[in-house]
């Protein structure tokens, strides 16, 4: 009965909003009945108006005078609901008084600022990185934003690429399911509410698997890998009902992904369905002659809008020549009409044709920015990105009972790095607190904090380890923070060398040999090589960039007032040539079993294969028992589903939330699979001594990959399932066979 009432209740819902997206369809076949074909390109003319985050774009274009004419349809960069409705005002003057949309990189939060996307991949906490985006959707659109480009869902695997910090990891399982959830908190509940954005899923496609590392570098990957490790969160982006994509500025297989039609037609707009519309990068339409791919701007023009590219930006490549080519029959007049339509139907879908200024309201903006439920909320995210790599002797949680506690490093009271790139809209007087601010403020004066820099973070030189070295022997317990600036990781930060820079690690070694407990904090935006710290201090903190709240997020964890959480959402190398590595490698023919001999296995000479922190790792406070795996069958069919029970107990003292990891192995199969794939995971809270029952349930999506033709299929066989707190920490297996 109740089923009943539910599916008629959807049944009703998707007929209502059918009903709507036809009304909206016949309102933007009138607008573009009206329009000349000068007005249809000024819908797909993306300009820069503020933040310049790109290469300097020196224009002599009048922007207001552009507006007027009805020659722009979308601004980037430019904020506030004061400014926003005045540019709004302009787009009024136009003939058809079309609105305007106002796009940023509202990344990781707007003013108040949450931790970047990787570290808030690593809380493996869909509800807590969902609210992020909603708390940044909520201040970016009283600011009069309507279009946010993010989330960044491209794979990572090389740590190399700067740009790791800005999405979730290495792995597509995870990466999908965290797309979604920022997907869902940009565009809460329906585009359209006021404290909606657009969210933009990007880059289309592969632009994280540039060649060497290096940012804006080639791409060449097979289909399958294409298909089977990028696509997916891209994929699930899209079923989350992302409203726009942006593509990249990286050559797939040899073709620009701007002018890839094989990626925005066939796959997306054709395969996928997809009804939402497609942005450039920035100047990527342009870059196409830079790669050698068009002879010059209006072919980059053809090449685009011909591939499925609908909005220009920054290139100016439309509104120089998209008429022109029109008129010589270059360009089909449908591909401009169809990506103008995209954008006219999300202008309506947004209210802007009713109420161009509905988002720019300097009333709620006051109310909105920088509230205290922000600040706590981006605090509470903060904690639960945290990951602790080490806690040998169980030094931390850190009494608050000390009496004297020294910061010793270069990042102790770092404070503004604490935002982390892409961090556009913080304001002059919210500076982020350090780690110095938040013990400070955690412990209040009762103790005695004391303070040494010991070096900057680039440093070749140690005179300042005197000066720490008798700092750390006057205090109890030594807190110490160590990494790179905020700056060395972000768009165009790739680096060949990712150990900690300058002697920071001579400075750990120093601060340790005095004796007392170290505990160290490692903060930076992608994996780093620590290997002396790794090897020889015993409370490793990984703390990224944690935004506005970071220092308080920080001392929550070193005092045991929240117990850490977060697991990796990307393999920490020890060695740079071992790059790229990632747990989902598959077998070779020749196996190398660590502790066995090396000869003709595929292994290094000079150091392991296995990395430093692998996939999935993350320690508590708390231990965590595995036990009474079971499964519900040993044998199903292609339609079955199998259920996987298990018991978790929490066996030690404090209260904690674990990561629960299921991975699958498909031991024989063609093509071959990956050792190990993560398909399910479960984070629960358990306080000491409680034990939960978890079911995991697994069917023949999940079992399914892409053959050599593409296809997407299960193959009958032996399959090993693994469940576990890190990709190197499987503590349950058992078997099942898929019969045909
Ligand atoms: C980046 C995009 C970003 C755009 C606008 C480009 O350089 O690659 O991710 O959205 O600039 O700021």
């Amino acid at each position: 009965m109740n089923y009943k009432i539910i599916a008629c209740s959807l049944l009703l819902i998707s007929i209502n909003v059918k009903a709507q997206q036809s009304k909206i369809e016949q309102k933007v076949d009138s607008v573009l009945n009206l329009m000349t074909l000068q007005e249809k390109i000024g819908q797909l003319n993306q300009l820069n108006a503020g933040d310049v985050t790109g290469p300097e774009d020196k224009k002599n274009v009048n922007i207001l005078e552009e507006i007027r004419k009805g020659k722009i349809g979308s601004l980037l960069n430019v904020k506030g609901a004061k400014i926003t409705k005045e540019l709004q005002q302009e787009a009024m003057k136009s003939r058809l008084k079309i609105p305007l949309f106002f796009g940023q990189d509202v990344i990781h939060g707007y003013r108040v600022i949450f931790p970047i996307p990787l570290a808030e991949a690593a809380s493996w906490d869909l509800d807590a990185i969902k609210l992020s985006a909603r708390v940044s959707a909520r201040e970016a659109s009283s600011s009069g934003i309507h279009w946010t480009f993010a989330p960044m869902v491209d794979i990572a695997r090389d740590p190399r690429w700067g740009r790791v910090m800005e999405g979730a990891g290495e792995d597509p399982y995870l990466g999908s399911v965290i797309a979604r959830a920022r997907v869902l908190g940009f565009q809460g509940t329906s585009l359209g509410d006021l404290d909606a954005v657009m969210a933009c899923a990007k880059h289309f496609a592969a632009y994280g698997a540039a060649i060497a590392g290096r940012d804006y570098n080639g791409v060449d990957m097979s289909k399958r890998q294409l298909w089977e490790v990028y696509l997916p969160p891209f994929k699930a982006a899209l079923d989350a009902g992302a409203a726009t994509f942006m593509n990249s500025f990286n050559t797939l297989n040899g073709i620009p992904a701007t002018g890839n039609s094989y990626l925005q037609r066939d796959i997306l707009k054709g395969n996928w369905g997809f009804k939402g519309f497609v942005v450039s990068d920035w100047d990527s339409i342009k870059e196409m002659v830079a790669h050698g791919y068009a002879k010059d701007l209006k072919e980059a023009a053809q090449m685009a809008i011909t591939a499925g590219n609908d909005m220009d930006m920054e290139s100016n490549a439309y509104e120089g020549h998209l008429a022109k080519l029109v008129k010589e029959g270059k360009v089909n007049i449908d591909h401009v009409n169809d990506a103008v339509k995209r954008i006219l139907i999300k202008k309506f879908e947004l209210g802007l044709f009713d109420n161009p200024y509905r988002f720019s309201d300097e009333k709620r903006e006051k109310a909105e920015l920088n509230s205290l439920a922000n600040k706590a909320a981006s605090r509470e995210v903060a904690k639960k990105s945290i990951v602790m790599l080490k806690n040998e002797t169980g030094i931390l949680p850190i009494s608050k009972a000390t009496k004297t506690i020294a910061l010793i490093g270069p990042l102790v009271k770092a404070n503004q790095d604490m935002r982390g790139f892409w961090a556009l809209s913080w304001g002059k007087d919210d500076i982020p607190l350090s780690l110095y601010e938040g013990v400070r403020n955690k412990l209040g004066n009762k103790t005695k904090l004391l303070y040494a820099k010991g070096c900057n973070i680039n440093d070749s030189v140690t005179t300042g380890f005197r000066d720490a070295i008798e700092t750390a022997r006057n205090a109890e317990v030594v807190i110490m923070a160590v990494g790179e600036t905020f700056d060395m990781t972000g768009e165009a930060k790739s680096k060949a060398d990712i150990h900690i820079p300058g002697v920071q690690e001579q400075l750990v070694k120093a601060i340790i040999e005095t004796g007392k407990p170290v505990i160290v904090l490692v903060m930076g935006g992608r994996p780093l090589i620590f290997n002396y710290t790794a090897t020889n201090a015993k409370s490793i903190l990984f703390t990224w960039w944690l935004g506005s709240q970071a220092g308080d997020a920080m001392a929550d964890v070193l005092f045991g007032d929240y117990n850490p959480s977060g697991k990796l959402p990307i393999t920490f190398p020890r060695s740079i040539g071992q790059i790229p590595i990632y747990y989902a490698q598959t077998h070779t023919g020749r196996p190398f079993e660590e502790g066995k001999s090396a000869n003709y296995r595929s292994a290094y000479l000079d150091v392991s294969n296995s990395p430093q922190y692998a996939f999935g790792h993350g320690l508590s406070y708390t231990t965590f028992k595995y036990s009474d795996i079971n499964l519900d069958k040993t044998e199903i069919a292609l339609n079955d589903t199998i259920k996987i029970s298990l018991k978790i107990t929490n066996t030690g003292k404090y209260t904690g939330e674990e990561v629960v990891q299921l991975y699958i192995q498909d031991k024989v199969a063609q093509p071959v699979r990956p050792i190990l794939e993560l398909k399910d995971f479960q984070k629960i809270k358990l306080a000491p001594g409680e034990t939960k029952q978890l079911v995991f349930y697994i069917e023949k999506e999940k079992l399914s990959f892409y053959n050599d033709d593409l296809k997407w299929i299960a193959q009958p066989g032996d399959f090993e399932v693994m469940l576990g707190s890190a990709a190197d920490d499987i503590r349950l297996r058992n078997a099942f066979t898929l019969k045909d």
